[in-house]
């Protein structure tokens, strides 16, 4: 029987902790390398959120470009994708800059202000979009930013492009679409 601290909550389409290993392992670094993706974001210093962290290829990446100085709130609906992303992290030496925050699936639950968030192929995985994208501001600092970056093999262009509406709505707007691997993305700041 797998346990209930293993088994993906309730919640569907969400990504199961052992199909995380599919695409999050050594490889990665070739297609997605975190600097590369995130370094026009994220300086030394700052505190940055990983929403949907999962076993944490970004939020590692994320610590390292935020320096000692810096922290990373990594946030998933699952304790095993945190366990194994805090694992990860200590190998790499980063774990201390790294908080990780266990969360539910419409509720962050969440007070402390980011520079920068970024929500890596995750947000096709939330239900409420509008609920979502309206905590995510409430936790941004001001000149913030958000970068979201949705699987191009999972979602349509059409539906990414609903997304963005419905973060529009939600007092969020779109400033840039970067060329990420595999991606459709864009960069998002409050109104
Ligand atoms: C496909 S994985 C991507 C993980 C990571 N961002 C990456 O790029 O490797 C999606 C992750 O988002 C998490 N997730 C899904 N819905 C969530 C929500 N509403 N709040 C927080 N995490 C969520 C899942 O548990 C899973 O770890």
């Amino acid at each position: 029987m797998v346990s209930q601290a293993l088994s993906p909550p309730a919640h569907h389409d969400v990504c199961p902790w052992w199909k995380a290993y599919t695409f999050d392992n050594p490889i990665r670094k070739l297609f997605h390398p975190p600097h590369k993706v995130l370094g026009a974001y994220i300086n030394q210093g700052m505190t940055v959120m990983d929403v949907g962290c999962g076993m944490g290829h970004f939020s590692i990446g994320m610590a390292k470009l935020v320096g000692e100085s810096g922290k990373v709130i990594a946030v998933d609906l699952q304790q095993k994708m945190l366990d194994v992303m805090l694992k990860r992290a200590k190998r790499a030496r980063v774990a201390q800059r790294i908080f990780p925050h266990r969360c539910e699936a419409d509720n962050i639950e969440l007070r402390e202000q980011a520079d920068f968030i970024l929500a890596f192929w995750m947000v096709h995985e939330v239900n409420d979009k509008s609920g979502f994208f309206a905590q995510l501001k409430s936790n941004l600092a001001s000149k913030g930013k958000i970068l979201i970056a949705e699987p191009k093999f999972h979602v349509t262009s059409k539906d990414f492009e609903r997304t963005l509406e419905v973060a529009q709505s939600s007092g969020l707007s779109c400033i840039g679409k970067p060329a990420i691997r595999f991606c459709l993305a864009a960069v998002v700041e409050a109104r």
